[in-house]
């Protein structure tokens, strides 16, 4: 991508995912249930993510809450109107997708983590530019597809056979740099989960 390496990108929500999940253990209990379902607890490949749609959501919504690539920009070749604002030849417009992912006239209840707001057919996905995780249009990010799988494959490899909880007692908090850092990092501590 144009604005931050994608290694550090998949960082960024590999964070953000652990922090969400350490918030909501219920949550990491569903996946597991989820995962055991789809794979029996091995970790999962290429061919199961398919069956992992809950993981998928969560993944979403993780990148709906905390985007990476927080802000990004265009340079406009033309005169414009963008919802009344008029924007003139050359003019930098600035997107902020950790804005737009968390407008209430967007989003119901913009500040909840609810991974279900991304099952097909929702209302939250009606507007196709009021999710931009990997921006939009012909400079769309490439790799968007690829990101999605392998997270779904690392977080699943180590939801099947832990209890993922954060180490250390201070708060994480954004930390807006090129990409959405955390205030601190984040260290995990990892329990061996029961696959009944
Ligand atoms: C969670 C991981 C990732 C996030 C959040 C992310 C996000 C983005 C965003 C927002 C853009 C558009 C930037 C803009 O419009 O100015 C972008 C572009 C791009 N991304 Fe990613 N990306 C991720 C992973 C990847 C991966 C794994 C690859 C390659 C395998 C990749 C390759 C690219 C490329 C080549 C572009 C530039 C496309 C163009 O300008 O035509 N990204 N990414």
């Amino acid at each position: 991508m144009r604005s931050a390496n994608s290694a550090a990108d998949r960082g960024r929500l590999a964070s953000w995912l652990w922090v969400l999940l350490d918030r909501h253990p219920d949550e990491q209990e569903r996946l597991r249930v989820e995962l055991v379902a789809a794979t029996g607890g091995r970790p999962p490949t290429v061919d199961d993510v398919a069956n992992l749609p809950r993981l998928k959501a969560v993944i979403q919504e993780t990148l709906r809450l905390y985007p990476p690539v927080w802000m990004f920009d265009r340079r406009a070749l033309g005169p414009d109107d963008l919802g009344g604002t008029r924007v003139r030849a050359g003019d930098l417009v600035i997107f902020v997708p950790y804005a737009i992912h968390r407008l209430p006239q967007l989003w119901s209840e913009p500040e909840a983590f609810r991974p279900e707001r991304f099952e097909p057919g929702r209302e939250d996905q009606k507007n196709k530019f009021a999710y931009l995780p990997f921006g939009a249009g012909p400079r769309i990010c490439l790799g968007a597809s690829f990101a999605m799988i392998e997270s779904q494959i690392i977080a699943g490899t180590l939801l099947a056979r832990f209890r993922v909880r954060l180490a250390g007692p201070e708060p994480v908090t954004p930390a807006p740099q090129v990409t959405l850092r955390t205030s601190r990092p984040v260290l995990l501590r990892l329990e061996p989960a029961a696959l009944a």
